[in-house]
């Protein structure tokens, strides 16, 4: 089977950490969100991938080199952003005429991709989108339902906190149903593609299950989904933790709290605490620092005594010795 992944986003709400590696490439535990997503797209049968962005893209070079093998990587630039529509549709042509799947390059799932297949084949859909199961659908778009799974509606941010099915951001499409589109315009799959092909009375169904799903969007849910790796609530990955990376070295003094990952290279000094912390590889904490909620870029330096808490630092930042970080971004420069 072949995939579309969308990779070609700015990652406006993850910066500074996207402002030089792409979000698809940031490391989760240890190694890119997209080394996750292509693996477990290879584990359901993917064999093709197609992938473009219009951003950072000689960025995607070096990582599209060390995968070799499965899946194969195609690689389209866009001249401009296409949108998560218009990158889909502009590549129609490399799809052939069998369904494929597309999805968000910044999503952490164990979705059942053979199932979606299985449920899109059993009802001859036209589109069969994943969903997730909200508590508080605030943050999301709600997508409404016949008791068949049939889509009937896309329902805008709700105000209010509701529980509902989301869109999971991961899609089984049938090429013949989006050739309409003009392959050179933005369009959004979201709010201009699935509305149009429900509104022409086209078979969109949804396929939900109990997954586990996490959208990498914002430094809490990137924080989040490396405390669930650790945790062990992703079916199929297993890691230490806290997670140290090779050549890491931390001082004897140091204090680690479980949800801790330091990235290869990373140095820790003694009276250091660091609890519910993401360290970029080769990022150094001096002593004494403490570190609570927070990321760390790649090669970000921390003087001694400093204290980050809820805070996203970019990467080769240096905050001074003693310096208080608190809710805050601090980027480079
Ligand atoms: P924010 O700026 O923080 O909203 O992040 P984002 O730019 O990644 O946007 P969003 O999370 O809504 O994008 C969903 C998925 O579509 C992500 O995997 C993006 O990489 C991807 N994407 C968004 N816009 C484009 C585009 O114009 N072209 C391509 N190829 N992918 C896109």
């Amino acid at each position: 089977m072949k995939a579309v992944v969308l990779v070609g986003g700015e990652g406006t709400r993850l910066r500074p950490l996207t402002e030089t590696t792409p979000k698809p490439l940031l490391p989760l535990v240890d190694r890119p969100i997209l080394d996750h997503v292509l693996d477990h797209l290879v584990a359901h049968g993917v064999r093709e991938v197609i992938m473009s962005s219009p951003y950072l893209e000689a960025t995607f070079h070096p990582f599209i080199r060390s995968r070799d093998g499965v899946p194969s990587i195609t690689w389209v630039t866009e001249r401009k952003p296409l949108g998560t529509g218009g990158a889909i549709v502009s590549v129609l042509d490399l799809l052939g005429d069998e369904p494929f799947f597309a999805l968000n390059g910044d999503i952490l799932t164990d979705l059942d991709l053979r199932g979606l297949r299985t449920s899109h084949d059993t009802r001859s859909a036209a589109v069969t989108i994943a969903l997730h199961e909200v508590d508080d659908a605030r943050a999301f778009g709600l997508v409404e339902r016949e008791r068949d799974g049939r889509v009937t509606a896309f329902r805008e941010k709700p105000r209010d906190s509701v529980p509902g099915a989301i869109n999971a951001g991961t899609y089984l499409l049938d090429p013949a149903a989006l050739r309409s589109w003009n392959p050179h315009t933005t369009i959004s799959i979201e709010t201009e593609i699935f509305p149009a092909l429900i509104g022409r009375d086209l078979p969109v169904f949804g396929f939900g299950g109990d997954a586990y799903w996490l959208d990498l969007g914002t430094p809490e849910q990137y924080l989040r989904a490396h405390i669930d790796l650790l945790a062990g609530k992703v079916s199929g990955r297993v890691y230490d933790a806290p997670w140290i990376g090779p050549g890491a070295s931390i001082h004897p003094e140091a204090r680690l709290g479980t949800w801790v990952v330091v990235g290869e290279g990373g140095e820790i000094g003694g009276g250091a605490g660091l609890d519910e912390a993401v360290l970029l590889p080769d990022a150094v904490v001096g002593e004494d620092v403490v570190i609570e909620r927070s990321i760390v870029g790649p090669g970000a330096v921390i003087g001694g005594g400093a204290r980050l808490l809820d805070a996203v630092v970019g990467g080769g930042v240096r905050i001074a010795a003693g310096e208080r970080l608190e809710g805050e971004r601090r980027p480079a420069g």
